[in-house]
């Protein structure tokens, strides 16, 4: 079958930058999906490149179709397929309902919620053509839970797992698995834009006392891409300290 090829959106930090760096260790082509920062995604595509990968930077804005399909056919161009998509690139605009705007509400699920739509609607030919195929859509432990200040995030979150479940019905019987991986609060630039007293309630709230890695994330993902992984579709892996069960 040859190396598979993955596009992982909101590459250049955070979770989206261990996710690539682990699965490049296990031999994957990464295209580096990034919206602003090309240094930073250069960064990532540099240490990929180091430690022995392969990897590409691909500019666009998950919140236009247009953009991501034109991401999708230059990494197909490149690579020849598109076999990995790990819909990662996502926002925040955390506000009470009653503060919170329009635009504040609809930037959010366009990013989140839409984003991951328009990746897999560019991918999924090129997969299916592929005859094997594998989907994660990062969520969030908020869509479980909840969480005040984040109607919007928890709204587009949740809704990544309807999609999630729904698509892995529709392709379980084309070897392509949907997945969901919910993170908790991880280290990212994200969760530094927590208010330190709010964050402080949380952290004294998880059962493990401490905040997540991003590498913890990046493992589960990488585990669900294996070839042996196969059997696992339409589920939602939690990765939190044990902050929800
Ligand atoms: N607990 C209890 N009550 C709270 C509260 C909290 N954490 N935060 C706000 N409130 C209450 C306030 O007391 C206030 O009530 P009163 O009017 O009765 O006094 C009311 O809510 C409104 O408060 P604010 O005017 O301060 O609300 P705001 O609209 O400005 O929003 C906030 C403030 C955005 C919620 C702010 O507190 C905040 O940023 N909280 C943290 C949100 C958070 O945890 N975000 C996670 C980001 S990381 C991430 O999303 C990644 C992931 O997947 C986990």
């Amino acid at each position: 079958m040859g190396k598979h090829v993955a596009l992982v959106t909101g590459a250049a930090r955070g979770i989206g930058k261990a996710i690539s760096i682990e699965i490049a260790k296990r031999g994957i082509i990464v295209g580096i999906g990034y919206n602003r920062d090309t240094n930073k995604a250069l960064e990532v595509k540099d240490e990929i490149l180091r430690n022995g990968g392969e990897a590409e930077i691909f500019q666009g804005s998950v919140e236009n179709f247009y953009d991501v399909k034109h991401v999708v056919e230059a990494l197909v161009e490149k690579y020849g397929k598109i076999d990995i998509l790990i819909n990662n690139a996502g926002i925040t605009h955390d506000k009470t309902v009653i503060k919170m705007s329009l635009e504040e509400w609809i930037r959010v699920i366009q990013v989140n919620l839409f984003g991951s739509f328009y990746c897999i609607k560019a991918s999924l030919d090129y997969m299916m053509a592929n005859g094997w195929g594998r989907i994660i859509n990062i969520s969030s432990i908020i869509a479980a839970s909840g969480n005040i200040g984040q109607s919007n995030y928890a709204a587009s979150k949740a809704g990544v797992i309807g999609l999630t479940k729904s698509l892995a019905l529709e392709l379980a019987q084309k070897n392509i698995t949907v997945n969901a991986v919910a993170p908790g609060f991880i280290e990212t630039e994200m969760v530094a834009k927590v208010p330190p007293e709010a964050l402080d309630k949380v952290r004294s709230k998880i059962p493990m006392k401490r905040l997540g890695k991003a590498e913890e994330v990046a493992r589960v993902v990488s585990f669900l891409l294996d070839e042996n992984s196969d059997y696992i579709t339409g589920q939602v892996y939690h990765i939190n300290g044990g902050l929800y069960m």
